[in-house]
């Protein structure tokens, strides 16, 4: 029997927190309400509470859309007899600082207790500035830079009157079929915490110099909103909503991280998921919930479902009424009713009846009150609108629009660049500018920015014309259309390539192929763009393939056809610019695949983290893990991304070749050095491999990464430091272990990393 290091967890708790009842005939508080400090934020909300009536309670925990934001069935909008009424607690889709005045004059004046609502909208990647989707922030391995992002939108979102972000999105995703995969940080768990915890810090400011949560009450505060919790993306057959069937094991080491980085770092809202989990809806999942996360974690944020999440209880078969929706999701601890009104209209009768406990209402109603709170708006309800001048003065600024420029940058993915086509040089005499999405807007946008503006969005062809000068000729082919099998345009742009120096063809998805609801079950370019790429790169010319989507293509025809291809996903009002900068050189390519890209779609599910199996795949045994008619490797790589420069990787030094079970930091140390002729910045990423334990464990998993300046010829040594967290895993009883035995740590550029060292975990 092995021993082992081991932290204890709690088993899913399936108790409600007991929470006292409301004080009979309190009066309500007077004086300045409390921002921070339990014992005053639990006094004030008892006061608040021992006043409100059921139907009160209820219109908190009730959230109506506004106009036009419908993801779902059409769900009736917030009126103002209703908000008037006390029916309403918080609006979905409502922003502009004169609009939310208005509604929160409404809710303050003219309802009996006076409670300000909360305004809530899907600030997903920017608000007016719209920066790079979340999958190509995450492919920037940036952390900070991903932060600065979220403070822009949250900055911008507020002075718009906005109180709650349903971002970020936090779900792991490794079917690309699935159209959300553009909404996340993709594949990897250790990624997705980091990505998850930068976005709420950015969302929320993190104030670290004043005392614990009293930074929320910035008036420029956003509640971030970690969603959707849990198991989204596992939807089978990438089709969106479906469920997951799946093991606690995943469940801990893949889904969850994301979420307890997210709440770690502050996130005072989750979202519950549309699916299910192993045959319990995740708005009907007490275990996970109540269990997990406020159980387990000790999270008291909002809950909120997803859009008519309650009602669709009915529909997964588990409720055979409205109510019974209702009082499952209220049992299993979902606060708020996103547009379904279950709550409002069908849970009066039951509270009544004693088939709902009154406790559970005033538990929810608690988690709400204590956000507002939280904000401010029992102080000043109008403090994010009453400054029209504001909103526009922090709109759309010169600083916004550099952060996502420079955000935009970053997420680039160099995949190839065969005979250092690019950077391109800027004393082109005729560049012919091909394809579909050259000129394409929206697609700079992405799928889901609810304050885009297509006027805001520089397209790349105004970013090439900005960066090339007078000199420079521009012929433009747009070759074929995104989807469709009209050919008749090939003719015009081989033309326009035949006459050109250099040749940058932007091809892709248009933005309404990825998102929610937007799965496909191929993965390759639509339409005839492949055959376009395949005609224009067989006139020889120096090629450039500008990829503008939401997920891995399956591009392998263009491999050895099209020298060089860069991976610019939906970049962004500045995106344009940024494609300019990095096609010239006047910044460099240095992103790097947070998602496999795979070489067709039968591979799907592949991830970088599998695990080995008893029969690893080999090229010349038979019966090993593979396919007949592809080769079992991704086309590229997670973690996969050129520079213009390269790169040289010592072998990492271990500090401790051995540890001691109760001391188990190390430090790995790497030399890198630029052995190419430009400046560039390397992705160093640091994996890690528990060579036998007493479960599989995957091949690898990041565990370390760091973006590292580098002049031409220099070299620098980078360190990581392991420790608990990433040597553990769950054991048989899963129980999360440290076992002892040899770890192997892989070091480079990518997943593929091959300079390794080995050290051991000493019994004891
Ligand atoms: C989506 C959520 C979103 C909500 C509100 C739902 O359809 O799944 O991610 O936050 O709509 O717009």
């Amino acid at each position: 029997m092995v021993r082992t290091l081991r932290r204890t967890r709690c088993f899913a708790v399936l108790l409600v927190t007991a929470l006292s009842a409301p004080v009979a005939g309190a009066a309500l508080p007077t004086g300045t309400p409390p921002h921070a400090g339990h014992a005053a934020e639990r006094a004030f909300i008892d006061a608040l509470l021992a006043r409100m009536t059921l139907e009160e309670k209820l219109g908190q925990l009730n959230q109506p859309r506004g106009l036009g934001n419908d993801t779902g069935p059409a769900a009736q909008a917030a009126s103002e007899a209703q908000i008037g009424g006390g029916e309403v607690g918080s609006i979905l889709g409502v922003d502009g600082a004169r609009r939310t005045c208005e509604l929160q004059r409404v809710a303050v004046q003219r309802s009996r207790l006076g409670i300000p609502l909360l305004f809530a909208s899907d600030v997903i990647h920017g608000y007016r500035t719209v920066f790079p989707v979340p999958l190509g922030e995450a492919a920037s391995f940036d952390p900070d830079e991903v932060a600065v992002a979220a403070r822009h939108a949250a900055v911008e979102a507020t002075a718009h009157g906005i109180h709650w972000t349903y971002a970020p999105m936090v779900d792991i995703a490794r079917d690309p079929r699935w159209g959300r995969v553009v909404e996340g940080s993709g594949e990897d768990p250790y990624l997705g915490a980091a990505m998850a915890a930068a976005r709420v810090r950015g969302f929320q400011g993190d104030d670290a110099s004043s005392a614990p949560g009293s930074h929320l009450a910035a008036p420029d505060t956003l509640l971030a909103t970690a969603k959707h919790f849990v198991g989204y993306g596992l939807a089978e057959g990438g089709r969106d909503y479906a469920g997951a069937d799946l093991s606690e094991r995943s469940l801990r080491e893949v889904q969850l991280p994301p979420f307890k980085a997210a709440v770690a770092a502050g996130a005072q809202s989750v979202m519950a998921a549309f699916n299910e989990v192993s045959g319990i809806p995740m708005h009907a999942n007490r275990g996970l919930l109540e269990g997990v996360l406020r159980g387990e974690w000790g999270w008291d944020g909002v809950l909120v479902s997803d859009y008519n999440g309650v009602q669709e209880l009915m529909a997964h078969g588990v409720a055979a009424t409205r109510e019974d929706a209702g009082r499952l999701a209220l049992r299993a601890g979902v606060d708020v009713d996103m547009v379904s009104r279950i709550y409002l209209s069908d849970l009066p009768a039951a509270v009544r009846a004693g088939r709902v406990p009154m406790a559970q209402v005033d538990a929810a109603v608690r988690r709400v009150l204590a956000a507002k709170l939280r904000l401010g708006l029992f102080d000043d309800p109008y403090r994010y609108c009453s400054d029209p001048a504001r909103q526009e003065a922090l709109t759309l600024t010169a600083e916004s629009r550099a952060a996502a420029r420079r955000m935009a940058q970053k997420s680039f993915v160099l995949l190839q660049n065969d005979g250092a086509v690019l950077p391109l040089s800027r004393s082109l005499r005729t560049l012919a500018v091909i394809g579909p999405l050259a000129d394409h807007r929206r697609a700079m946008l992405g799928n889901w920015a609810v304050a885009a503006r297509e006027e805001d969005a520089v397209t790349p062809l105004e970013g090439l014309r900005a960066a090339l000068g007078m000199d420079t000729r521009l012929l433009v082919a747009q070759g074929a259309a995104i989807d469709g099998d009209d050919t008749s345009g090939f003719d015009q742009a081989v033309a326009a390539a035949r006459q050109a120096d250099a040749v940058v063809m932007f091809l892709g998805e248009h933005p309404d192929m990825s998102a929610e609801a937007n799965n496909r079950s191929s993965l390759g370019l639509p339409g005839v763009q492949q055959q376009l790429a395949l005609a224009v790169a067989a006139t020889g010319k120096p090629v450039v393939v500008v990829l503008l989507n939401g997920r891995p293509l399956t591009i392998a025809p263009l491999q050895g056809k099209v020298p060089a291809i860069l991976e610019a996903w939906f970049p962004g009002v500045e995106g344009g610019n940024a494609i300019a900068d990095v096609l010239f050189g006047a910044a460099d390519p240095s992103g790097k695949l947070p998602v496999t890209f795979p070489r067709n779609v039968g591979q799907v599910p592949i991830y970088y983290a599998h695990k080995n199996t008893g029969r690893p795949p080999s090229e010349t045994e038979k019966y090993t893990s593979k396919y007949l008619d592809v080769a079992w490797t991704p086309l590229y790589v997670f973690g996969h991304g050129l520079g213009y420069t390269t790169y040289r990787y010592d072998p990492p030094r271990v500090s401790r070749p051995k540890l001691a079970l109760d001391d188990l930091a190390q430090q790995v140390d790497v030399r890198v050095t630029n052995t190419g002729k430009r400046a560039g910045v390397e992705v160093v990423q640091l994996y890690l491999r528990d060579d036998v334990a007493s479960v599989t464990r995957p091949v690898r998993q990041l565990r370390g990464f760091r973006r590292v300046p580098l002049q031409p010829g220099e070299s620098r040594i980078v360190s990581f430091t392991l420790g608990f967290d990433d040597l553990a895993m769950y054991d048989e009883q899963m129980h999360q272990v440290v076992e002892p035995g040899t770890f192997t740590v892989f070091v480079g550029g990518s997943s593929s990393a091959e300079q390794s060292a080995r050290f051991e975990v000493m019994a004891p």
